[in-house]
């Protein structure tokens, strides 16, 4: 793994999607001083997504590729992270799957933040499982990305209780603030032990 050796920040893209409230947190977090990462690229594969409402804000570098044609998509994005010397991915609600030469590229380096306590509900709907299946509890976990979907080494977990009246929505909400403490805290874990 890469070192954080308190004076260069570890350069890292994010990867979104959609809303971007965890790349705004992210953000946020890249700020600090105590923070190993400096934001220097965002990537979306929606050309609508809120998020890049934040890289324009915080005048972030952002491309957007729609990974119509993953295979090519990839390559030009590799070449795009290799010019701009990115050491980190950070996936936040990044909705394409990754392929396995990519993954392979940037081994160890690549990390998603996922909302159900991993292994339990890997994909998608996973609110709605959780409630389904009566939990008590359901949570977030920052994991390390490999070839199998939502499934790489655990870095940090965060429990969050369900309640009797908790629908997706509302149990979403929840877990999301949770998210937004948990990704700069998975971070500090894997680059200072903190
Ligand atoms: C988050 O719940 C994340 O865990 C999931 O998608 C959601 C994205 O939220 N993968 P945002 O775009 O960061 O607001």
């Amino acid at each position: 793994m890469i070192k954080f050796l308190g004076s260069n920040k570890i350069k890292t893209a994010v990867f979104i999607s959609g809303t971007g409230s965890n790349l705004k947190s992210l953000i946020k977090f890249s700020f600090l001083k105590k923070s190993p990462i400096k934001i220097v690229l965002v990537i979306s594969s929606n050309p609508k997504a809120n998020g890049l409402n934040f890289s324009r804000k915080y005048r972030i570098k952002s491309k957007v590729y729609k990974f119509k044609d993953t295979i090519k998509d990839e390559i030009v994005i590799l070449n795009y992270l290799k010019k701009n010397n990115i050491n980190l991915i950070c996936l936040a609600g990044f909705m394409k799957i990754l392929s396995i030469n990519f993954i392979k590229k940037f081994n160890g380096k690549i990390l998603n933040i996922h909302p159900s306590l991993l292994p339990k509900y890997k994909g998608l709907k996973t609110h709605e499982r959780a409630i389904k299946n009566n939990d008590k509890f359901s949570g977030c976990t920052v994991h390390f990305v490999n070839s199998k979907l939502d499934s790489g080494k655990i870095i940090l977990k965060k429990r969050v209780k369900i309640a009797k009246n908790d629908d997706p929505k509302t149990l979403a909400k929840k877990i999301l603030a949770q998210e937004h403490i948990l990704y700069p805290k998975a971070i500090l874990k894997i680059f200072t032990n903190l």
